[in-house]
């Protein structure tokens, strides 16, 4: 389980997350939604330990990796897989590589089980044999699977996804979306999806959460955000004009 405490975080004097609390619970799907710029990435990248807060805490399986030692911290990152907004593929790489990137860094698995590994990871994204292709020779959607496919290489417990469907298709989306769905009922995934698409969040949420403006400002299923009645949560849901106050 994944718990957010509290967290307090500015950059220069811009505050932007000003007391999140949050519950992730074990095999659930978690959506998080809110506008552009308030905060998502940087929460995730907090879930991660790619930054601390400047107050509260984060628990991971009742662990605070906020003040955890560095072999600890790593041991527990190791859990955690991050599909970052854009894939974040190495140009230079060839698919298995960019794939198996993390693995042989890490020393996860003996280097003769690597290319097996690779194989039926990008089988399961729904890309079987594609080792040999650069990045520039994949479409969008094929390099977030590529992506996806990485990060499910360390076997993790937790897999946080950032805007996995924004810049595709919706056909393409909703294939991402099925492959979500799909981690987590194969493999046990609990998982976190930062997204703007609420088609996506409906899919694929069991729980949905807003941020706004440094805040939760809902939290619960996707059904009880569909009869919210804060304007700034409809607003938001249904694609409207969102009202500045
Ligand atoms: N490393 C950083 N240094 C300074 N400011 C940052 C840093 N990372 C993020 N910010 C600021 O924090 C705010 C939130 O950024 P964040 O990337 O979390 O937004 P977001 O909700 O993910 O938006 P989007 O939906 O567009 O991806 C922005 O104002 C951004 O400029
Ligand atoms: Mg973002």
């Amino acid at each position: 389980m994944i718990q957010i405490q509290n967290v307090y975080k500015s950059f220069e004097d811009q505050p932007v997350l000003r007391g999140v609390t949050l519950d992730i619970k074990r095999g659930s799907s978690h959506i998080i939604i809110g506008r552009s710029g308030c905060g998502k990435s940087v929460l995730l990248k907090h879930i991660v330990g790619l930054m601390r807060p400047d107050s509260g805490d984060i628990l991971i399986d009742g662990h605070s990796i906020v003040n955890m030692r560095r072999r600890d911290l790593y041991k527990t990152r190791i859990k955690i897989g991050m599909l970052f907004q854009g894939a974040a593929l190495f140009d230079s790489m060839n698919v298995a590589e960019n794939v198996s990137l993390g693995v042989r860094e890490h020393r996860l698995f003996p280097a003769n089980e690597i290319d097996d590994r690779v194989a039926a990871k990008l089988e399961l994204v729904n890309l079987p044999g594609i080792e040999k292709k650069l990045p520039s020779e994949l479409s969008g959607g094929m390099k977030k699977r590529v992506g996806l496919a990485r990060a499910l290489m360390m076997e993790p417990e937790y897999m946080l996804y950032d805007e996995p469907t924004t810049g595709l298709d919706p056909v393409t989306a909703d294939a991402i979306n099925d492959l979500i769905n799909s981690v987590r009922d194969k493999l046990g995934v609990t998982s976190i999806v930062v997204t703007h698409d609420m088609a996506s969040a409906y899919k694929v949420g069991d729980s949905i959460s807003m941020l706004h403006e440094g805040n939760v400002i809902f939290s619960g299923t996707p059904e009880s955000i569909r009869t919210h009645e804060d304007p700034i949560v409809q607003n938001f849901i249904t694609g409207s004009k969102v009202v500045m106050h």
